[in-house]
């Protein structure tokens, strides 16, 4: 089964509450929460109050995406606001094997994510001590972005070296058809924004995903 995490960046910030319950009752499986600071990303987005308040909404684990510089130095404040995988970009950091130990240690699940421009090889090595494996599908930075094939071209690769347990996620640009072409090579959950928050039927868009 294909896990399902709505990203809240296509939700209405004014209505955090009512939209995570609404992609909630439709079958999201996980909340995805994107958390850039202007620095690594282009963009800046919500912080550690805000994930603490959202903690409180929803039944199901919240997936955190960080996007920022220095990643290690909020872990500890992340997972007491309440985030149950946290997940870091390999770009942004010098020692992958310290920042993945601490957030084990924190009691989080641990994914790391890599941009459109490193290489599968690069990362395999560090597979087996990781919960995930987060393949972006578009410059991380924005919601609403078109899907970059090639990027879901490093799937199976990924697939090929990964522990049993392992969740190959994608984001960025995903839809049932985008969808579809990651699951087919080996993806286990799928990030969508725009696609699930613009539908006119939101619990038919995740199960479309699903
Ligand atoms: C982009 C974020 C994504 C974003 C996806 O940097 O990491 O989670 O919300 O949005 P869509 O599904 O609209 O491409
Ligand atoms: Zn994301």
């Amino acid at each position: 089964m294909t896990i399902i995490s709505p990203s809240i960046l296509s939700a209405d910030f004014a209505n955090l509450e009512r939209d995570i319950k609404r992609v909630e009752e439709g079958g999201a499986d996980w909340i995805h929460v994107d958390v850039m600071d202007g620095h690594f990303v282009p963009n800046i987005t919500i912080g550690v109050p805000v994930v603490k308040s959202l903690k409180k909404v929803p039944n199901v684990p919240l997936d955190l995406h960080l996007m920022i510089e220095n990643p290690e130095k909020y872990v500890e404040a992340f997972r007491n606001a309440g985030a149950d995988i946290i997940t870091f970009h390999y770009e942004a950091v010098s020692d992958v094997e310290k920042i993945v130990d601490m957030i084990k240690k924190s009691g989080a699940k641990v994914g790391m994510s890599i941009k459109p421009k490193t290489k599968a090889s690069e990362i395999i090595k560090y597979l087996p001590i990781l919960d995930l494996l987060l393949v972006m599908t578009v410059e991380p930075g924005f919601g609403g972005q078109a899907f970059m094939p090639d990027c879901a071209d490093k799937i199976p690769e990924i697939k090929q070296n990964a522990h049993k347990d392992l969740v190959i996620q994608v984001d960025g640009g995903i839809n049932s058809e985008t969808g579809k072409i990651c699951t087919s090579k080996g993806a286990n959950s799928l990030v969508a924004g725009s696609y699930i928050y613009d539908a006119n039927d939101i619990e038919k868009a995740i199960l479309s995903l699903k």
